[in-house]
């Protein structure tokens, strides 16, 4: 079975159908850039052309940066601020023609492909995905159920937001080598550990293709810390993923 899943970035709005049995991309992805500023309307037009592009008319799940409640849109940290309180649920699916649309959070759309497909297949337990960015995204699964909309990127740390210390971005913006970076990263999951005691830690994001680089500098964490094993892919799996499941829950 197919899905399609979208995955909204700060810089691109990638997407592709997605082989649900597999947990791969049925064709190569396609991608435009975001749209500067990101407005709801001018993202939703990016978001019809990447589904335009294959064709596709069927349902549509959609990642989003942000906290996502029934489909609204609730926090923009990274993002355009005019998405607060906007129904992204009711938008796109009017800007798709009328189809079936789940939109969740992005951190949490990695984590679920994860989950099934990847580092987190079979691990029972306190699960947390963490998404090393923009900023920082967050999934918590216990038992292989999601809690969504965790939002631990923006945990306080040393006086600090955690995204603001530990993110990609920081580490590009600040220069930082990587002993530093991870140092940073792992005062982060030292603190993540102690409130949650996870069995495991996947690290996601771009910055998991270069995991060689800095999980071998991390030291002190008595859970597993993994690399996210799908890569950029895993937003749009995720996605899809709960669209299907939502389409199911409907069709019961
Ligand atoms: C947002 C999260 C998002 C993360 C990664 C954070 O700033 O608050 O909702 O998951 O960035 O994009």
């Amino acid at each position: 079975m197919q899905i399609f899943g979208v995955d909204i970035g700060g810089s691109g709005i990638k997407g592709a159908p997605v082989d649900l049995d597999r947990g791969e991309l049925s064709d190569p992805r396609h991608k435009v850039l975001t749209p500067h500023p990101a407005t709801p309307d001018d993202v939703a037009d990016c978001v019809r052309e990447v589904v335009d592009h294959f064709g596709w008319s069927g349902p549509v799940g959609v990642t989003f940066p942000g906290v996502v409640n029934g489909g609204t849109i609730r926090t923009a940290a990274n993002v355009d601020k005019t998405w607060v309180d906007v129904d992204a649920r009711a938008l796109l699916g009017e800007r798709l023609g009328g189809v079936p649309v789940t939109v969740l959070n992005d951190a949490d759309a990695a984590g679920v492909a994860e989950m099934q497909f990847g580092a987190g297949r079979g691990r029972e337990g306190t699960v947390i995905m963490l998404t090393l960015g923009t900023g920082i995204g967050s999934a918590v699964f216990t038992e292989g159920r999601l809690v969504p909309n965790t939002e631990l990127g923006h945990l306080e740390l040393h006086g600090h937001e955690a995204e603001k210390r530990a993110s990609t971005k920081v580490r590009d913006d600040e220069q930082l080598t990587w002993e530093h970076w991870a140092h940073r990263v792992q005062k982060y999951l030292t603190h993540v550990e102690m409130l949650f005691s996870p069995e495991l830690f996947i690290i996601g994001g771009g910055v998991s293709r270069k995991a060689q680089k800095f999980l071998p500098l991390i030291e002190g964490i008595r859970a597993e810390v993994v690399p996210a094993e799908l890569l950029n892919n895993a937003g749009i799996v995720g996605a899809a993923m709960t669209a299907s499941r939502a389409s199911e829950a409907r069709a019961t």
